[in-house]
């Protein structure tokens, strides 16, 4: 059975069933280690990715329900060259210990600045707050957002 998904800018024909979940499509055929598979449940936020622009858990959608759609994971944001602000910004501010919910937090801010350029502390806690961190760099995380938030101002250029 063929499965087509429009990932980073690309389409891509692939031998995996439809109601296979969408993140084991794009980590196990795709190679795109970005999303992280945390809970499994769409509890933890690990496995973001943007589906037409908007943050979804990719552990919980089957991929054949997003073959229309845009897909972007981490990988499509930026390069280690040329990184995305708001990956610019989560390095910047050092808001990682282990890592492991980078993805979430980074894929999350992104489509939080897309809807909402200038979000208050209570606005980021919000957003963020079904994306769990365990190691506690929450405080880290918060500059990082407001620093993402300024690196994508468009008053600044
Ligand atoms: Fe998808 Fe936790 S792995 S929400």
């Amino acid at each position: 059975m063929t499965l087509t998904l429009h990932v980073n800018g690309r389409t891509h024909a692939l031998a995996a069933p439809p109601d296979a979940p969408l993140l084991q499509v794009l980590r196990n055929d795709l190679g795109l280690n970005g999303p992280k598979y945390g809970c499994g449940l769409g509890e933890c936020g690990a496995c973001l990715v943007l589906v037409d622009g908007v943050a979804a858990r990719s552990c919980v959608i089957p991929a054949g329900g997003v073959a229309q759609r845009e897909i972007t994971t981490l990988e499509g944001l930026g390069t280690r060259e040329h990184p995305h602000p708001v990956q610019q910004a989560f390095i910047d501010a050092q808001a990682a210990q282990c890592g492991y919910c980078l993805n979430g937090m980074v894929v999350a801010t992104v489509a939080l600045l897309r809807r909402m350029p200038r979000p208050t502390d209570e606005q980021v806690r919000a957003a963020l707050s079904h994306n769990l961190c365990r190691c506690g760099t929450h405080l880290e995380i918060l500059q990082a957002v407001h620093h993402a938030a300024e690196l994508t101002d468009p008053s600044r250029s």
